[in-house]
């Protein structure tokens, strides 16, 4: 049995290519559009990620019968059979993601009721989920929660509705998305996010026969109607892990051509990665196309940076950002401005030679709706830094996959606990570090 630990020694620049296939923030989303349709709908370049399997079995648990198509990656969703589940089988999913409180909406179009676990997903503050229960009450949804979780209804349809979310909420966006498309009459939401997954999935919505309006000033409307279709779509490519790979570059000094990212979902961090000092290269063909990121040799420079709603700089880039910032000549500062405590795996990389101090002030802008709260949500990182080996337990996704980089770039030999966290939302990981030249490997554990 292999064990949950990665050995990882460090010291070697990644060089080569990886590949990045469907958005996995678009991809499980479309997989829950495709219960509003009354026909199949078909999805390419869908990638091997545990939060696609927890979709699919949720899915399947409701009577939608998923298959493998006929090219890697493509699944196929018929939703003629979809029907009630069992609280208990519900429950297996309970914590392992927050997709589920996404079929709110398309169950209580398809059968008058939902049944939503426990949510689960990265615990990067609390994330609460007020925005998404406020609206389908507003909608005609009854919510009744319960310990063993949500219980929701409609007994007199759902219909549409003027909100204005306090924030751009990508969650509570979808939600509203999602419910609004078979709501009776037309629904507006004000200070919307438009996130480029979001767009997709408006893009997957409109095939199936929705009629939505993105306006100016993040004003989304949406004109219910009576039935929807099946979709056959191609999703945008991962731009959180094509970041990543880049990061990685980065950190090691090495060199990654990333196949399938995408300049135009990119461009808020390209610019940072510019300005920090890597080099990158667009190849804009479209099949095989992708883009060559690089550490160009010399010192590497600070960067102050902000995490923002699109197109600002995305908060899920900025925790393999940092390991490269611990690397540049002199001090950058990261406010975190999306979640008010996204900087714990910063303890790791300090046990590891990094200086980072986190502070509660906002730092570097503007101030945001964590300042004065006391949540400690600016980072400044002192650097060049030598980063030496460390043992390592992976606290969440992104984090994670910061953790890895650093253990690649550090001097000596890591072991990294609970990586398997990281096939959540990275496709074969462990095949692509291979591929670029990384020393792992998997310690094999005596089962007991
Ligand atoms: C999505 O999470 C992504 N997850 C996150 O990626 C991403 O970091 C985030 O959007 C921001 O881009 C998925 O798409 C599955 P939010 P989501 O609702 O939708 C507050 C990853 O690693 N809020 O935009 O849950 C919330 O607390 C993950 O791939 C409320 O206050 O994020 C947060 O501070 C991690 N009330 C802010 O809004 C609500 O009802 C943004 O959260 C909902 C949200």
């Amino acid at each position: 049995m292999l064990s949950d630990v990665l050995v990882v020694t460090g010291g070697t620049p990644l060089t080569g290519e990886v590949r990045v296939r469907g958005a996995k923030n678009l991809v499980s989303k479309a997989m829950v559009a495709a219960v509003l349709g009354h026909t199949p709908s078909r999805m390419f370049d869908v990638p091997r990620i545990r939060d696609v399997e927890i979709v699919r079995g949720l899915l399947e648990l409701h009577g939608v019968r998923v298959t493998d198509g006929d090219l890697d990656g493509e699944l196929v969703f018929d939703p003629s059979n979809v029907e009630r589940a069992g609280i208990d089988e519900i429950n297996v999913h309970a914590g392992s993601s927050r997709i589920p409180i996404l079929l709110c909406g398309p169950l209580l179009h398809r059968l008058g009721h939902a049944f939503i676990p426990d949510l689960g997903g990265c615990h990067i503050g609390p994330r609460p989920i007020d925005f998404h229960l406020e609206a389908l009450r507003q909608f005609g949804a009854i919510v009744d929660k319960t310990p063993e979780g949500l219980h929701l209804s409609a007994p007199n349809g759902l219909h549409g509705i003027k909100f204005t979310l306090d924030y751009p909420s990508v969650g509570a966006t979808e939600q509203i998305l999602l419910t609004a498309v078979l709501a009776e009459g037309v629904t507006e939401l004000a200070n919307a996010a438009v996130e480029p997954e979001i767009v997709d999935l408006i893009c997957v919505l409109q095939k199936m026969g929705a009629i939505i309006k993105v306006h100016t000033n993040r004003v989304i409307e949406i004109e219910g109607v009576s039935r929807l279709t099946g979709f056959t779509h191609r999703p945008i490519p991962d731009r959180i892990e094509a970041a990543s790979w880049a990061s990685a570059a980065l950190a090691t000094k090495g060199d990654i051509f990333v196949r399938g990212a995408r300049q135009a979902d990119m461009m808020t961090y390209l610019n940072v990665f510019r300005s920090i000092g890597g080099s990158y290269e667009v190849d804009d063909d479209p099949v095989g196309g992708g883009i060559r990121f690089w550490h160009p040799g010399g010192d590497l420079r600070p960067v102050v940076i902000e995490t923002d709603v699109h197109p600002g700089f995305m908060t899920d880039w900025q925790q393999p950002l940092v390991v490269a910032l611990t690397q540049a000549n002199g001090l950058s500062v990261v406010h975190e401005t999306v979640y008010e405590n996204r900087f714990g795996y910063t303890h790791a990389l300090n046990q590891m030679g990094a200086t980072i101090q986190v502070y509660a002030e906002c730092l570097g802008g503007a101030d945001c709706r964590f300042g004065r709260r006391g949540f400690r949500h600016s980072a400044v990182i002192a650097g060049p830094a030598k980063l030496h080996a460390h043992d390592l337990v992976i606290p969440d996704l992104r984090a994670g996959f910061s953790h890895l980089i650093a253990a690649l770039a550090a001097e000596g030999t890591s072991r990294v606990h609970g990586v398997d966290l990281i096939n959540r939302g990275y496709e074969d990981f462990e095949a692509k570090l291979a591929g670029l030249g990384a020393r792992t490997e998997r310690p094999v554990t005596q089962a007991a």
